[in-house]
């Protein structure tokens, strides 16, 4: 059985999390392998019974969305920054709400954002620059690749963790003298704290690479569970307004140690229109009451931190650019209710600058913005769409929309989200 890995092809929040869950009803594995309590995955569903009644809403932010079925372990691989105090409560909020714990791995390579963390990054001013999610995800992924970042087997050693912590600690102090928040954190209390917190998660912590690999040998299906998106990734987002990790498909390979070889499917995961939260360019945002209208309509508010979204038309170009770099093999268009009453789409084709037509998404800050979006339009539907399951269900508009977008990426669209419930959901045949 395959690998499938699912990524956010835009600015993150494109419905990754009902995705995930949605595939992992007969996979074996929901695999994490970038990011950590920056994200913020929802799922609307009834673990007790098939109908839609009674449904709550699931959010993880560590946990991959697929652990929600019994038969699929989930697993935080090397690639997360893994924060102890939120995972313990994030496995607690989970158990209460199912009845049971979900069943995860760890991977013992995985690093933690530790209490120093979300501190140094707010007194180096990211999270006000660039209106990070204020979780410490930064700093934990500079402290690995400045190769002083401390790792979940270091929990094994409870001596030697709060001798790195104290080390680290020590860093910060000498970067920022005058924090007083950073000279009240203790090392033995938070070792202490840590490992109380720990209790009963440490003897989940494992090579997970070597778990999910056997997995994939016994023809087992994995489903690869991104966080964040492309426009985000450390290497091809809008730098330097993106996360800190890969949010690309070559983030599989080094967060969850697979080759990419082993993934048959590649969806990307795409709203119907578009999203960003927090600073950075976003070219096709309307900031008036179309913007208004589809925050209101579309819910769209952070899951992690409660923000409000920044809301636009779908832009092709930035999504073209998330089919060449992941090398998706279909899509997962999400959130189409929302559009429904409005009389005409806007979909950007192309941008201009300096009188030159672009139909590549440029790479650099500069470029962007000089950049126009190129609209073309298209008529919209006044239907609800919820109650669609097949995609004749459809109004004629909207699937000529779906088909427009199909065209244009030439990708075909394989799920059709119609509603945030694992329900409201058209698989196409094919896709
Ligand atoms: P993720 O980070 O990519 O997993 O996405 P989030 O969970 O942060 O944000 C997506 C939001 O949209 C959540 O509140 C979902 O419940 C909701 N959602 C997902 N798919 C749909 C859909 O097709 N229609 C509507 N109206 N809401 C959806
Ligand atoms: P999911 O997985 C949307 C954004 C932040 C900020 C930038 C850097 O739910 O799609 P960070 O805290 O990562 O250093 O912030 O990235 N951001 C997200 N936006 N969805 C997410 O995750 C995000 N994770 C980070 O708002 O602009
Ligand atoms: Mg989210």
């Amino acid at each position: 059985m395959p690998g499938i890995a699912v990524l956010g092809a835009q600015w993150g929040d494109e419905g990754k999390g009902k995705i995930v869950h949605l595939l992992s009803k007969n996979a074996d594995m929901a695999v994490r392998f970038n990011g950590g309590t920056n994200a913020g995955h929802t799922v609307v569903f009834n673990p007790d019974q098939a109908d839609q009644a009674g449904e709550s809403e699931f959010r993880f932010h560590l946990i991959p969305s697929g652990a929600l079925h019994p038969n699929c372990v989930g697993v935080l691989g090397n690639g997360m920054v893994i924060e102890p105090f939120a995972l313990a409560a994030e496995l607690r909020q989970l158990s209460e709400q199912l009845g049971q714990a979900p069943r995860i791995w760890i991977s013992q390579n995985a690093h933690m954002i530790l209490p120093y963390h979300p501190i140094v990054e707010r007194l180096e001013g990211a999270t006000s620059e660039l209106d990070t999610t204020a979780k410490g995800i930064g700093p934990a992924y500079r402290d690995k690749t400045a190769r002083h970042g401390i790792r979940t087997c270091e929990l094994r050693s409870p001596g030697r963790f709060q001798e790195l912590l104290a080390q680290n600690l020590a860093r910060e102090r000498a970067i920022f003298p005058d924090s007083q928040e950073l000279q009240e954190l203790d090392p033995a209390k938070l070792t202490e704290q840590i490992l109380a917190a720990t209790d009963g998660m440490r003897d989940r912590l494992t090579d997970t690479s070597l778990l999910i690999n056997r997995a994939l040998d016994e023809g087992r299906a994995v489903v690869f569970e991104g966080a964040q998106g492309c426009l985000l990734d450390i290497d091809f987002g809008t730098y330097p307004y993106v996360t800190s990790s890969s949010a690309t498909i070559g983030g599989v390979g080094v967060g969850a140690g697979v080759s990419p070889r082993r993934l048959e499917r590649v969806i990307g995961v795409a709203k119907a229109y578009a999203t960003r939260v927090g600073a950075g360019p976003f070219p096709t945002e309307e900031t008036e009451a179309l913007g208004r209208r589809l925050r209101e309509q579309g819910h769209e508010y952070g899951t992690t931190t409660g923000r409000p979204r920044r809301c636009g038309w779908l832009d092709l170009v930035a999504l073209r650019y998330a089919v060449r770099l992941n090398g998706l093999t279909e899509l997962a268009l999400t959130k189409l209710d929302v559009l429904s009453g409005l009389d005409q789409l806007q979909v950007t084709v192309a941008y201009r600058r300096e009188g030159e037509r672009l139909t590549e998404f440029p790479t650099t800050l500069e470029e962007l913005s000089a950049c126009e979006p190129s609209y073309q339009s298209l008529p919209g539907w006044s239907e609800r769409l919820e109650s669609c399951r097949s995609f004749s269900d459809l109004p004629p508009s909207a699937q000529r929309y779906v088909r427009f977008i199909e065209e244009q990426l030439e990708l075909p669209v394989g799920t059709i989200s119609v509603g945030p419930s694992f329900h409201d959901t058209i698989r196409i045949a094919g896709g």
